[in-house]
């Protein structure tokens, strides 16, 4: 009877010993499945580590080595195809982005700026150059057709870049204060958009204008003296000048150089998948395009002050074509006394728009 029973409590014993190691089997084994689950992702993290951290070495943690690969911009594996898709982080974006938000945008507002406050001070203090003796009633033609609808084309482009461009420049700082996030969001794509479209338009003008107006803008003897007389606009004299004084000549040759290059760096980034441009290619296309814009938007405040409100009867030969011969004897005197001596002579300003002359004695009228 004892010893049946005492067989009894041992077989239950050896049960629960059985039982209590399998137990502490199982439980010892189940940490070990996350790494069956985690086997594939830590393979590819493994080959990753070793592509992008190889120019560190093994000795040091290969998670640290990763991260340090990633930030050096060296590249990794991606699934995802494309240029640079595999470089994770590129290091130069934030260069990149304190050069923008910085210098460039801080000192390209303070030109703009500072061109605006010496156009309306001296405006305040001289008023508008009239016409010496007041106008003669005689027109001598100026531009010819092709020459306005370039000129105008290339404006009206400009000041919708102009808008644009300045909105998304500075729209964070300033429009989103003033009408608020959403209404500024939509506004900034649609801004994107009318940039991204005028630009080819402004390039193609811009190109054309140049070349149209070339012949009439290589310096000469006269530009210098012209400079040294301060172009009229500073004191009574009025320093001679052929069909472009120096002032024009400067503009022309900015809108060459600096123009060239907004338009150049502006295609890039319309057409960089065409261009295949890299990440950094695109950021110094960025710095180059604003900085460069920026510069001929100051000088345009000039160009358009002058043409304007500046100068009595300046626009009038960019609207309908003519100036008033009083206008061309003032500012433009060599001009003049070559298109009378090609025999271009000043019809009434009765006949506006079919005044005699040429627009350029260089240039046969269109
Ligand atoms: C939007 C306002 C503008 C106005 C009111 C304006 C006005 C004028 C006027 C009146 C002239 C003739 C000056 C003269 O007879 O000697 C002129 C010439 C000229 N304008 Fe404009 N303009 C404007 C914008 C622009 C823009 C945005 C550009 C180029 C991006 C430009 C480029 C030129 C050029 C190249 C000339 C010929 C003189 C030269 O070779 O420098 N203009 N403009």
């Amino acid at each position: 009877m004892i010893e049946a029973r005492d067989r009894r409590v041992r077989r239950r014993l050896m049960s629960y010993i059985v039982a209590l190691l399998a137990v502490i089997a199982v439980s010892a084994t189940l940490p070990f499945t996350g790494l069956l689950l985690t086997g594939d992702g830590q393979a590819i993290a493994q080959q990753g580590a070793a592509t992008v951290g190889d120019s560190f070495g093994s000795d040091t943690n290969p998670r640290a080595n990763f991260w340090r690969a990633v930030r050096e911009g060296d590249t990794g594996y991606s699934a995802i195809q494309g240029r640079e898709a595999g470089v994770l982080i590129q290091n130069g974006g934030e260069n990149y982005r304190m050069l923008r938000n910085g210098p460039v945008l801080t000192y390209g507002a303070g030109i703009m700026l500072l061109v605006l406050i010496v156009i309306f001070a001296y405006h305040l203090l001289n008023g508008q150059v009239k016409i010496d003796g007041g106008r003669s009633g005689r027109l001598v033609q100026r531009w010819t057709t092709l020459e306005r609808l370039l000129h105008w084309v290339t404006a009206i482009s400009f000041v919708l870049l102009l808008i644009t461009g300045l909105s998304m420049a500075f729209g964070r700082d300033v429009l989103i204060p003033a009408i608020g996030r959403d209404a500024f969001s939509a506004y900034a794509s649609l801004a994107r958009s009318v940039h991204n479209y005028v630009g080819p338009v402004f390039a193609v003008s811009l190109v054309l204008l140049l070349l149209k107006f070339l012949p009439s803008n290589f310096p000469n003897r006269t530009d210098w003296e012209w400079f040294k007389r301060g172009g009229g606009l500073i004191g009574k004299a009025h320093p001679s000048a052929g069909r472009m004084n120096a002032g024009e000549k400067f503009w022309f040759w900015l809108l060459m150089t600096f123009g060239m290059a907004v338009v150049v760096t502006g295609l890039l980034l319309d057409f960089s998948a065409y261009f295949e441009l890299t990440r950094s290619g695109a950021q110094i296309s960025v710095l180059i395009h604003a900085a460069c814009a920026m510069i001929v938007m100051a000088v345009a405040f000039g160009h358009v002050y002058l043409g304007t409100a500046g100068t009595e009867g300046a626009l009038e030969g960019m609207t309908t074509g003519s100036v008033d011969e009083a206008w061309a004897r003032q500012h433009h005197d060599l001009w003049l006394e070559e298109v009378k001596r090609k025999g271009g002579g000043a019809a009434p300003a009765s006949s506006a728009g079919s005044a005699t002359g040429a627009g350029a004695p260089q240039t046969a009228s269109t």
